[in-house]
């Protein structure tokens, strides 16, 4: 059985939804459809990268990303429910 996917985007914080958190928000969801339950996309509050925002937490492997466009919500749905490798280009850390 593979693992359950979550994809926190922050849209409740004081930047991202400033610099297109929404947008990305809208986009993930777009592309998680028709995933089933394997990838659910949540949108939260700050996840204290404000400062990379739009900031994304993919769970349970806590992968970090910053400076998501809706032109990446694709490649981070497709990458994630392969299993593949964190999309190195978007990781960011505090
Ligand atoms: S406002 Fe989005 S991570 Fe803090």
């Amino acid at each position: 059985m593979s693992k359950k996917i979550k994809i926190y985007v922050c849209t409740e914080g004081k930047k991202c939804p400033k610099r297109g958190g929404k947008d990305v928000a809208r986009a993930l969801h777009k592309a998680a459809e028709g995933t089933g339950d394997q990838l659910v996309v949540k949108e939260c509050k700050c996840l204290d990268l404000c400062k990379k925002g739009p900031a994304v937490v993919v769970m349970p492997d806590k992968v970090r990303y910053g400076r998501v466009t809706e032109a990446d919500a694709a490649e981070i749905v497709s990458t994630h429910l392969a299993g593949g490798e964190p999309i190195k280009r978007l990781q960011t850390r505090k």
